[in-house]
């Protein structure tokens, strides 16, 4: 392993932030790791563990050290006629990850296509889009303790995933880097996820009359494209914020004084409410300040044109969370990690 001195984080953060590190360093395996464990390089300095820096805001220069994590393989550990469980490296990219897969028709994650960043990232904060997570197909996650080395796994239960969330953001935050996902996979008989409306819509716009794993795969990288930037043009990190869920008493509180906020029950006691149509609500969507802005086509992302700033766009980001919470009594929590 190399380890570079000074090097700015830019290329490797989807907000397009200039970031200087002390140090950065790239691992390719789990011995890489143990390597830097053995070196004592967690106990000496800050350290940030980068997947494909598609959920992260920089605010500023990093004083540690920066590992790069490049684990890469896609093995089929076990296949029958109905089923395929795939073992895959941490540092493989989610998107081609997903596109391999619906070139094989095998189902579960054809709903996460175009979703920026690393296998190894997804369960962390169990990645969501179109009516499915990460957890739906989640055998097992392979980590590494970050005090001894020592390999270990995480069985779906005891990743404790909920909404963005799981016991690597929780509890056991910083404890472990993940090395490797086990996905449990169709080969047959797919779940297709299609209760998100757009989806089907979307299918019979462009003229795919039967559910299929491609066909699914397809709506949705027609959907994203059309309403998310492309963080290679515009620097973002998807939603900023996660939706809020508010008790269904408040909810109907709320509806009596704003007859359209939009609501979905997120469990018996509990409607979610879409962050981004409170945002759009206090006026933010489509502004820019100067190279910095709330999209335009969904008030939930917030984007750099080019040589934005990351305190900025944080400040940015607090006073939406103020406006949100003074005309809603909402507090929007980020679900991108700021640094
Ligand atoms: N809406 C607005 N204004 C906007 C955009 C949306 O009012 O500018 C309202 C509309 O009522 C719309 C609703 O918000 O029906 C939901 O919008 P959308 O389907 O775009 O989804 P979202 O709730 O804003 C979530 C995820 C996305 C994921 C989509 C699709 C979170 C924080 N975000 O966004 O995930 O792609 O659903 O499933 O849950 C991400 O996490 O980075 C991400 C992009």
């Amino acid at each position: 392993m190399t380890f570079q001195q000074h090097v700015d984080l830019k290329p490797f953060n989807t907000f397009n932030l200039s970031a200087q590190a002390n140090q950065f360093v790239v691992a390719r395996s789990v011995s890489d790791i143990q390597q830097l464990i053995t070196d004592g390089v967690f106990k000496n300095q800050r350290t940030l563990v980068l997947g494909g820096g598609s959920n992260i805001l920089l605010t500023g220069s990093f004083d540690g050290l920066v590992i790069k994590l490049e684990i890469k393989g896609i093995t089929v550990v076990y296949e029958n006629e109905d089923e395929v469980i795939l073992k895959v490296g941490a540092g493989e990219n989610w998107h081609d990850l997903v596109m391999y897969c619906v070139s094989h028709d095998w189902g579960g994650i054809e709903n996460l296509s175009l979703i920026p960043g690393t296998a190894g990232a997804a369960p962390m904060q169990n990645i969501g889009a179109y009516g499915v997570e990460i957890k739906n197909v989640i055998e097992e996650v392979e980590v590494i303790h970050i005090d001894t080395g020592k390999v270990s796994s995480f069985e779906n239960a005891a990743c404790e995933f909920g909404y963005r969330e799981s016991i690597f953001k929780q509890k056991e935050k910083g404890k472990y880097i993940i090395s490797s996902i086990t996905l449990r996979l169709t080969k047959k008989n797919h779940r297709y996820a299609m209760e998100y409306g757009a989806i089907s819509d979307t299918m019979k716009q462009l003229g795919i009359d039967k559910p299929s794993v491609k066909g699914i795969s397809d709506a949705v990288i027609h959907i994203r494209k059309s309403k998310l930037p492309d963080p290679a043009k515009i620097g973002n990190a998807g939603s900023f914020f996660k939706n809020p869920s508010v008790s269904n008493e408040e909810y109907t509180l709320l509806q009596q004084v704003y007859p359209t906020i939009p609501g979905f029950s997120s469990d018996s006691n509990h409607t979610k409410i879409p962050a981004a149509w409170l945002i759009e609500q206090c006026g933010w969507k489509g502004k820019t300040f100067d190279s910095i802005g709330v999209h335009p086509l969904q008030a939930l992302v917030i984007v750099n044109y080019g040589g934005g700033d990351g305190r900025k766009i944080w400040q940015l980001a607090l006073d939406i969370q103020s406006s949100v919470k003074e005309k809603f009594n909402i507090m929007l929590q980020p679900e991108v990690n700021v640094i």
